[in-house]
C-alpha cells in the first residue's frame, strides 16, 4: 500500500467539469480546501448551491471550446464529470447525448494536451453491457446496451489512447451505481427516486421483476477513487469503482421503505429499454494498482441518507484516516 497514490491532493489548480452536479460537487468539496478549484457547468442538472463559495464557477457548456479553454487555462488536473447521465435519455436522444458524453470529452482531452494537464474521466460500468462474467473485471468484453454505454466506452478508450499516443496522463474511472446526498431529479439514480417516493408515501416503482442487480457505491468512495487517480503513476488505464457487492432492485425498494419508515406500496412497471440485468465490480485492479478500497456499505450509506448524516471522504486534509468509522464496514 505504501507506493500507492495518496487520497489527497494539495496546491494544484484543478478544473472539475460538471462540478455543480451530484458527484462533481462532492469532489469539489474535498478538493477545495487545499487546491485552487474551478468548476465549468451549465447547470442543466447541477446547482450553484452545491458549490462552495471560494470556488471559481464558470457557467458554460463543456461542448463550447471557448468556455473550456477559459476554464482549463493553467490547470494541472481536469476531473471530467459533465455528462447526461440518464441511460433512458440516451436511448431517446442518442445524437444529442453523444455531443455531451463523447464530443465534449474529446475536447477536454485536446484542451488537456494544450495545458499539459492530467485528465481523470468519469467512465461507467455501462461500458460492459450485460457482463460476460460477474463480478466483472476491466478486461471483460465491452458490449454496451445503450447509447450512453457506447459514449462512455468511446471516451474511456480515447483517454487510454491519449496516454499511449501523446503521453498525456489519463485515468478512466468506471463508476458503478453511485448514490448519496444531492442526487436528485427525474433522471437521477434509482436510490434517490425510491427515497423521494418513500418519503412522500407514494408507490415505489420497480422496473420489471426487480430481480436485476446493481453494485451501489457511496459517493464518498467515488471521491476517494478520484483523489487517488489524480496522482497515481498507473495511468493510461481504466479502473472499476464499486463495492463488489450486488443488490437486487426489489431488495433495495424494501430496505428503503424500512429505513424511511414509509407505508409506500412497492409496484412493478414495465422493464426499461436498454437496462442491463446484473452489474457488479471486480475491484482487484483498482485495489492492486490504485490502492482503492470502498469503505461505506450500502446499509450504512442508506441509513445515513435516511438520517441526513453526512459521510466525508477525507476529514483531515493532511490525509490521516477519516473519523467516520461508525459508518463503515469495508476496509
Ligand atoms: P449529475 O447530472 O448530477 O452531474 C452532471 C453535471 O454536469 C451537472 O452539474 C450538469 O449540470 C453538468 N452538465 C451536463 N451537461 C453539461 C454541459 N453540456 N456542459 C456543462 N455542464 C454540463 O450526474 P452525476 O451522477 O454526478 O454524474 C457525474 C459523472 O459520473 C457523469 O459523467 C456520469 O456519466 C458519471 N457516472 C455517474 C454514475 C451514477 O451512478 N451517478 C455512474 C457512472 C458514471
Ligand atoms: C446508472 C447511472 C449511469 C451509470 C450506471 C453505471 C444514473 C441516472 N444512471 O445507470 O449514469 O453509468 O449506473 O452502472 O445515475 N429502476 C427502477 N425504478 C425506478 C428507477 C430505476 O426499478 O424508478 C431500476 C432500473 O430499471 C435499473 C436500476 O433500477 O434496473 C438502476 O437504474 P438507474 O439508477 O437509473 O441506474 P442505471 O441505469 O444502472
Amino acid at each position: 500500500m505504501g507506493s500507492h497514490a495518496p487520497e489527497t491532493l494539495r496546491d494544484r489548480t484543478v478544473l472539475v467539469t460538471g462540478g455543480a452536479g451530484f458527484i462533481g460537487s462532492h469532489l469539489v468539496e474535498a478538493l477545495a480546501p487545499a487546491n485552487e478549484v474551478r468548476v465549468l457547468d451549465d447547470f442543466s442538472t447541477g446547482s450553484r448551491d452545491y458549490v462552495p463559495e471560494d470556488v471559481t464557477v464558470i457557467e458554460g457548456d463543456v461542448r463550447d471550446p471557448i468556455a473550456l479553454q477559459k476554464a482549463a487555462r493553467g490547470v494541472d488536473v481536469i476531473f471530467h464529470q459533465a455528462a447526461v447521465v440518464s441511460v433512458s435519455r440516451s436511448v431517446g436522444e442518442p445524437r444529442r447525448t453523444n455531443g455531451t458524453n463523447l464530443d465534449a470529452g474529446l475536447l477536454v482531452l485536446e484542451q488537456a494536451r494544450q495545458e499539459d494537464a492530467r485528465v481523470v474521466v468519469a467512465s461507467s460500468a455501462a461500458v460492459y453491457g450485460h457482463p460476460a462474467e460477474l463480478p466483472v473485471p476491466e478486461t471483460a468484453a465491452t458490449e454496451p446496451t445503450s447509447p450512453y454505454g457506447v459514449q462512455k466506452l468511446a471516451i474511456d478508450q480515447y483517454a487510454r489512447l491519449y496516454e499511449e499516443l501523446y503521453d498525456l496522463p489519463t485515468v478512466a474511472l468506471r463508476y458503478f451505481n453511485v448514490y448519496g446526498p444531492r442526487q436528485r431529479g427525474p433522471y437521477s439514480g434509482v436510490i434517490s427516486t425510491f427515497f423521494e417516493q418513500a418519503r412522500a408515501d407514494e408507490p415505489i416503482t420497480v422496473a420489471g421483476d426487480g430481480e436485476q442487480t446493481r453494485d451501489f457505491v457511496h459517493v464518498s468512495d467515488v471521491v476517494r477513487a478520484n483523489l487517488r487517480a489524480a496522482t497515481t503513476d498507473a495511468v493510461g488505464a481504466a479502473y472499476n469503482v464499486g463495492t463488489g457487492d450486488r443488490t437486487s432492485i426489489q431488495d433495495l425498494a424494501e430496505t428503503i421503505r424500512e429505513v424511511t419508515d414509509s407505508s409506500s406500496p412497492i409496484v412493478h412497471r414495465d422493464p426499461r429499454a436498454g437496462d442491463i440485468r446484473h452489474s457488479g465490480a471486480d475491484l482487484s485492479r483498482a485495489t492492486r494498482r490504485l490502492g482503492f478500497e470502498p469503505r461505506v456499505s450500502l446499509e450504512s450509506g442508506l441509513r445515513s441518507l435516511a438520517d441526513g448524516t453526512s459521510i466525508a471522504p477525507v476529514v483531515d486534509p493532511d490525509g490521516t484516516p477519516d473519523s467516520n468509522t461508525e459508518h463503515t464496514t469495508y476496509g
